[in-house]
């Protein structure tokens, strides 16, 4: 490995546990150019508006609130200068179709992956970058995808729970496939007493396994993140039986028995979710869950100014 490795404090141990369990490893992105906050600025300020959603969390200890919102015609500065000052997080999604830049460290993340760990080559993988307040928390969820996180700039205490039930069923894992949506998985407090609890600073990452829930807390201060994501054919699968088996679930009233991804339940589960997928039913589901309705004020920042949601 050269020394311009991404990994920087990578052994043989590593390769053993990469997936099968979280693992908190050091890292040079948070050095490079394009990670700088003048360069994030730079990129929002030209970042297409399909590709970011800024997310209001609501005030500290008030009941959960999860809102979508826009940018506005504030510049890249001012939004992190907003989500310095506020609460909230703005994901910017598939950074590595947006710029060269990114999709560089990425290939050369997942080059250097492969020569590490003997057969994890996935051939999908993107990632996004996630600027978010002070103190402002991901709640309990979890992704289909496989994923990872990279810490840039700031302090979050991640917790990363067992991928098994009860803090992950495979109706939980339908759900997501059906809805689009990750944030409604049940959690109770003391799912805590079996968490892995680890805390990321600048130049550290965590990796876990597929479907681990999980959620984050930052710490006092501003946070920038970079999260990977990657899809193998048996993750690509797994997310179809996923759908399919949730369609069974609340379009027919079935109760789905396999999760194989393989065989004449997989098959006919393939065509099911192809034919479904794309109805007005699931379509209406999955809108019902999503709605914009504020956006950043440029007169004060760390406000929202509300917006009128046509019904
Ligand atoms: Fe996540």
């Amino acid at each position: 490995m050269s020394s311009q490795a991404i990994f920087t404090d990578w052994n043989d141990t590593h390769s053993a546990l990469w997936s099968h369990q979280p693992l908190r490893l050091q890292h040079r992105l948070h050095q490079m150019p394009a990670f700088s906050k003048e360069a994030l600025a730079e990129l929002i300020d030209r970042y297409p508006r399909d590709q970011y959603g800024l997310v209001h969390m609501g005030a500290a200890g008030q009941r959960r609130f999860w809102r979508e919102g826009e940018i506005g015609n504030m510049p890249g500065a001012g939004v992190i200068d907003a989500i310095e000052k506020g609460r909230m997080w703005l994901n910017l999604r598939n950074v590595d179709t947006v710029d060269a830049r990114y999709r560089a460290v990425l290939d050369a993340m997942f080059t250097e992956l492969a020569e590490r760990v003997p057969g994890f080559e996935p051939p999908e993988y993107t990632c996004g970058i996630l600027i978010s307040s002070p103190s402002a928390q991901v709640y309990y969820h979890c992704d289909l995808p496989g994923q990872h996180l990279w810490q840039i700039i700031g302090r979050k205490r991640v917790y990363v729970y067992p991928a098994s039930a009860p803090f992950v069923t495979p109706q939980n894992l339908e759900d997501i496939a059906l809805f689009d949506v990750e944030v409604d998985m049940p959690y109770a407090p003391w799912y805590d007493e079996h968490a892995q609890v680890l805390d990321l600073a600048p130049g550290q990452m965590l990796s876990w396994p597929l479907n681990a829930p999980h959620r984050v807390e930052n710490l006092d201060c501003l946070n920038v993140s970079m999260t990977v994501s990657f899809n193998d054919e048996s993750i690509r699968r797994l997310g179809k039986v996923n759908l399919a088996n949730g369609i069974l679930r609340h379009r027919f009233g079935y109760q789905p028995k396999s999760r194989a991804i393989t065989g004449p339940s997989y098959w006919s589960k393939l065509l099911l979710q192809k034919a479904m997928r794309n109805t007005s039913w699931v379509k209406r589901e999955r809108s019902i869950r999503r709605m914009v309705d504020f956006r950043l004020d440029a007169e004060a920042p760390g406000e929202i100014v509300e917006l009128k949601v046509a019904a």
